[in-house]
């Protein structure tokens, strides 16, 4: 009986001096990065040459691996813009807003101003929004001027974007501009002619 304790240890250290050999000669491709690309080692495809979209494109040496639509593609669902960006009298011209003046679309317009315009616009669209301590400051949207555009034209600087102005295309889609275009109406009609515009 007393002999039996010493024997399991010996086992047991033998055990583990194996397992620990077995462990170290099988390869198991980790940590990752430290073992070579072995053909057929499967925890080893993390070190594959590979494209990784924030990272440099290691096979045609562009700046990111991400790639870009093909030219020309449009996402289901959406009509391109046709008018390029210094074609805002021809869009003022042509383009007619599909919304009506509804509660619904007036508050929705609110919403998209408040939520994207007012940075810059400020929440009159009086151009003193918050950012134009550090960014240029915007022209009052309540000039005579932006009051004697046609909607189209309003629609047309969100869409294209103005000098200083990016184009607001990405944030906001043709229901939200038009809508946003309404609401600067609602405030044209209860705030003060601006000076300025021409
Ligand atoms: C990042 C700041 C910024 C945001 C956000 C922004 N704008 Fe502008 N916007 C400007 C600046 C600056 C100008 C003046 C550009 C210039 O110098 O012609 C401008 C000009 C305009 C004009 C033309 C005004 C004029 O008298 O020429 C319209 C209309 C307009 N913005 C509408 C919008 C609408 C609608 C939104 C929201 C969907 C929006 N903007 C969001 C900065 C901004």
């Amino acid at each position: 009986m007393w002999e039996e304790e010493p024997m399991r240890n010996a086992a047991r250290a033998l055990a583990l001096v194996t397992l620990t050999a077995l462990l170290t000669a099988c390869d198991v491709g980790l940590p990752a990065g430290r073992t070579p690309h072995r053909e057929g080692n499967y925890l080893d495809m993390i070190d594959q040459p590979k494209l990784k979209p924030q990272r440099k494109d290691i096979f045609n040496g562009r700046p990111t691996g991400l790639m870009e639509p093909q030219l020309g593609s449009v996402a289901l669902g959406e009509t391109p813009y046709p008018y390029a960006q210094n074609e805002a009298d021809r869009a003022g011209a042509e383009l007619v807003n599909p919304l009506q003046p509804t509660p619904e679309v007036v508050a929705h317009g609110r919403f998209v101003f408040e939520n994207v315009c007012i940075t810059c616009h400020g929440p009159k669209g009086a151009g003193d929004g918050h950012v134009t301590a550090l960014f240029p400051k915007p022209p009052s949207l309540m000039t005579q001027k932006v009051r004697d555009w046609p909607d189209g034209q309003l629609f047309h600087r969100p869409m294209r974007g103005q000098n200083s102005m990016p184009s607001h295309a990405r944030q906001v889609d043709a229901r939200d501009a038009w809508s946003a275009v309404l609401y600067i109406r609602e405030m044209q009609k209860v705030e003060p002619v601006a000076k300025g515009g021409k």
